[in-house]
């Protein structure tokens, strides 16, 4: 059992320490909100992610886990520190290191034993060199500072299942001993480790995302290309994902990837990238094909409907993926944007992210609290998120509620003949559209 303190509670931070905790380790985690930390004392987290007031409770209650706005009280006698703050992006794509600095100067000026600090936090390589000279130069009392970075793989909404099933744990560290530890700590999730150099564990997590961000526009691509010639997306995906090589993994196609990952490490990478004298190429035609697959529904929407002003359309779904309440870069800001620029009248229902929707998309938007609300007297449906809720809809009630039953499904939700049999008109990626009970083919 390792005494841990966890700097930053975002979903990174809180959800490593609340794991971490229910591996038996002594965790503090620290955060500037005072309103936050008191709730999390109490056991409410303040994002939402399944499963993890549960586990939070149960740590809370065995007295493993705590909380603490007080740098000094959560870096006393630790044997290691996660830093786990935010690394916004900058306006030229770069990330923001300011939360880093703060920490690092708060670390140097509290350590009083022994320490290895740990980065969970996406940040470019170099950058654990960097936390370390920093934390070395302001140090007050005279103690050894070992640094790993060991990025995490969590995906939102099942951070909680990740973080004790995941693929691998990246350990990189500065030193052998350093990194015998951090592995050790690791031991009772039974996940393989890693082990690397620093430099090596920090562009793992870059480079792991934007490969996944290629599959995605990679995938999408071809759905353009289905469309065009009267292929199925989802057969072609289907058999390329049977080659072991390629994986069937992230070949969903659909209206695009957002969240607090993707967009902002594709970008960060190029511009890495850049800063080192070399072109990125790949990687920017992903970013771009991505940013136009956003706008692939409005597109369709005005090919089949001709102008949209005056439309009344409305959205399912705004989050950037289902399971979350996160509305970061999520493609719905785009298509909320288009339709309300060409005179659509937008009504937008979400299961739980519309709190955190209307902080993000553009005013003009009419907020409803069901699926049916929403519907009713719609010209048009745009689908954006995949909730279940959305998946498991009776179809006859396109027809009941709307004024013409006409989908546009940015995330295929549906098998077309289900939906030639409810005759409705419908357009999603990469198939054939549905066009009064046909499925059209190309012939
Ligand atoms: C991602 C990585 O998966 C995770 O390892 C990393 O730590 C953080 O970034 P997350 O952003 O939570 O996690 O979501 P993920 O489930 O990976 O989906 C990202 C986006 O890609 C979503 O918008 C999703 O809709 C989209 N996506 C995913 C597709 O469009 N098609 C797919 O096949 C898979």
């Amino acid at each position: 059992m390792k005494k841990i303190a966890v700097v930053g509670t975002g979903y990174v931070g809180l959800v490593t320490g609340v794991a971490l905790s229910d591996i038996g380790h002594d965790v503090t985690c620290i955060d500037i909100d005072e309103h936050k930390v008191k709730r999390m004392q109490e056991g409410k987290s303040p994002i939402y992610e399944p499963g993890l007031d549960e586990v939070m409770a149960r740590n809370i209650e065995a007295g493993r886990l705590h909380f603490t706005t007080s740098h000094e009280e959560g870096f006393n006698s630790k044997d290691v520190i996660y830093i786990a703050v935010g690394t916004p992006e900058k306006e030229d794509g770069t990330a923001d290191l300011r939360f880093i600095d703060q920490v690092t100067a708060d670390i140097a000026t509290h350590v009083a034993d022994d320490v290895i600090i740990v980065t969970k936090s996406t940040v470019p390589v170099g950058t654990n060199d960097y936390i370390l000279k920093k934390i070395r130069e302001r140090l007050i009392h005279k103690v050894t500072v070992n640094i790993v970075s060991n990025p995490e793989f969590l995906r939102e909404g099942s951070a909680v299942y990740d973080a004790f099933h995941g693929d691998r744990i990246v350990v990189g560290a500065d030193s052998k001993e350093a990194g015998d530890v951090i592995e050790d700590i690791n031991k009772p999730f039974g996940i393989q480790v890693y082990r690397t150099d620093v430099r090596s564990a920090e562009m793992i997590k870059y480079a792991s995302n934007a490969f996944l961000a290629t599959k995605i526009s990679f995938i999408n691509e071809i759905a353009n290309i289905c469309e065009k010639v009267g292929a199925n997306i989802e057969d072609v995906a289907t058999g390329m994902g049977m080659d072991d090589r390629i994986g069937s993994k992230f070949l969903n196609a659909g209206i695009g990837y957002g969240g607090s990952c993707f967009p902002k490490d594709t970008k960060a990478l190029a511009q890495i990238a850049a800063n080192n004298d070399h072109h990125f190429e790949l990687l920017e035609s992903v970013i771009r094909v991505n940013n136009q697959q956003h706008s692939s529904l409005t597109t369709k929407a005005k090919t089949v409907m001709g102008s949209l002003k005056g439309k009344k359309v409305a959205l399912l779904g705004l989050a950037f993926k289902p399971n979350t309440d996160d509305m970061r870069e999520s493609p719905a800001i785009a298509v909320s944007s288009e339709l309300l620029l060409a005179g659509a009248d937008v009504t937008a229902y979400d299961p739980i992210a519309m709190d955190n929707a209307k902080k993000v998309i553009p005013e003009g938007v009419t907020y409803v609290d069901s699926t049916e609300e929403a519907l009713a007297g719609a010209d048009a449906v745009f689908i954006i998120t995949d909730w279940p809720e959305f998946k498991e809809l009776d179809l006859s009630v396109f027809k009941e509620k709307m004024a013409t039953p006409l989908l546009f499904d940015g995330r295929n939700c549906y098998d077309l003949n289900t939906v030639a049999s409810a005759n409705i008109n419908y357009y999603s990626i990469g198939r054939s559209p549905v066009e009064n009970g046909d499925i059209k083919t190309i012939s």
